[in-house]
């Protein structure tokens, strides 16, 4: 192996930098379970401002929070309409179902991409004892399995009045919010102002060790604040990871731009369109993709396959211009087999 790893597996693989380091250290903190960390306070207020929702609730994932929003939306026995490729639905291993009861009914999307009206047209009002009732849709955004995908807002807004009309609620998982922002030049508050609910991660592009958060209304936030303790998620000195998030704000938001570039520049390795790259994550159609992870891990480029033939790259802060060089070369050599 010549050089560093360069790990394109996840966004969540970063570590913390120096200075954010510096900003855990320096971290005032409190029994957040008292409500008593100024830290948290300051990042659950400063999170709910930017998307314009009255509240935030740190959590230690972003399973967590989606868990709290989707109850919070859904009662037991009623369903949650979602992309069959959608985290909540794939890859939290079942706990809506297993912790509060939601039942799913998903849609099939291209790259993930939402199609408001077909989803609209899949809502199932309350029929009495016949059929499940529809309490909420949840949309992905930017899309993680889709491949980075940036919904656009047009069919965000076109959902939630859709939505509205018909007393359906919709939850945002919002991972990669930032991402999707920072790609598409729409504000984080037109986001937020397209969902009841809305998480968004700190612990992805953002590249903080641990945490997400819950937006929503300050009633729906003080629920979700009794549910994360009743679930064993009350926190305490928990400042210190709170300002690694607040760090991240304020130095690694923009940045993601170059993430965006390095996963366009990889893009025709994969054989992938560079233009339907949104945002930091390339997923490519392979003949072998165990075979060609394997060999390209063997000389220090990691990538994931997801299936036979997926592949998925995902750039982050900590892979730069010449680590993506380097995931070019082994990586178009691993594909020629
Ligand atoms: C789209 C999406 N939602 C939710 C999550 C869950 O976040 P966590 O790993 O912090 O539980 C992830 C994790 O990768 C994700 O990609």
């Amino acid at each position: 192996m010549t050089g560093g790893l360069v790990d394109l597996r996840s966004d969540t693989v970063t570590k913390p930098t120096r200075g954010m380091r510096e900003a855990i250290a320096a971290a005032e903190v409190g029994d957040d379970v008292y409500g008593e960390d100024p830290t948290v306070r300051e990042l659950e207020e400063r999170v709910a401002g930017l998307l314009g929702h009255e509240a935030a609730l740190f959590t230690g994932t972003g399973s967590l929070a989606n868990l709290l929003g989707v109850a919070l939306l859904v009662r037991p026995g009623q369903e949650l309409l979602c992309d069959a490729q959608a985290h909540v639905v794939r890859a939290e291993l079942g706990a809506h179902a297993s912790v509060h009861g939601v039942t799913t009914r998903t849609w099939h999307a291209e790259r993930g991409l939402l199609d408001a009206d077909e989803v609209l047209a899949m809502v199932a009002p309350d029929a009495g004892p016949f059929i499940v009732r529809t309490a909420a849709i949840a949309v992905e955004n930017s899309h993680n399995f889709g491949g980075g995908t940036v919904q656009p807002i047009e069919q965000l807004q076109r959902l939630r009045s859709g939505a509205l009309e018909r007393g359906v609620s919709v939850h945002l998982d919002g991972a990669r919010l930032w991402n999707a922002h920072v790609a598409s030049g729409t504000s984080l508050q037109e986001y937020g102002a397209c969902a009841d609910t809305v998480m968004v991660a700190l612990s992805k592009g953002l590249g903080a060790p641990v945490g997400s958060l819950l937006v929503s209304s300050a009633d729906r936030i003080a629920a979700a604040r009794d549910q994360r303790k009743r679930l064993g998620g009350g926190m305490r000195q928990v400042g210190i990871l709170a300002a690694a998030g607040l760090y991240a704000l304020d130095t690694h938001l923009e940045r993601l731009a170059d993430d965006h570039a390095h996963a366009r520049r990889l893009a025709d390795v994969l054989g992938v369109d560079p233009a339907t790259v949104d945002t930091n994550i390339v997923i490519g159609d392979v003949a072998d993709a165990p075979a060609v992870a394997a060999a390209a891990a063997e000389e220090g480029v990691l990538v994931s396959a997801l299936g036979p033939r997926i592949l998925r790259a995902v750039t982050h802060l900590d892979v730069d211009e010449a680590g993506i060089e380097r995931a070019v070369d082994v990586l178009g050599r691993a594909l020629k087999g």
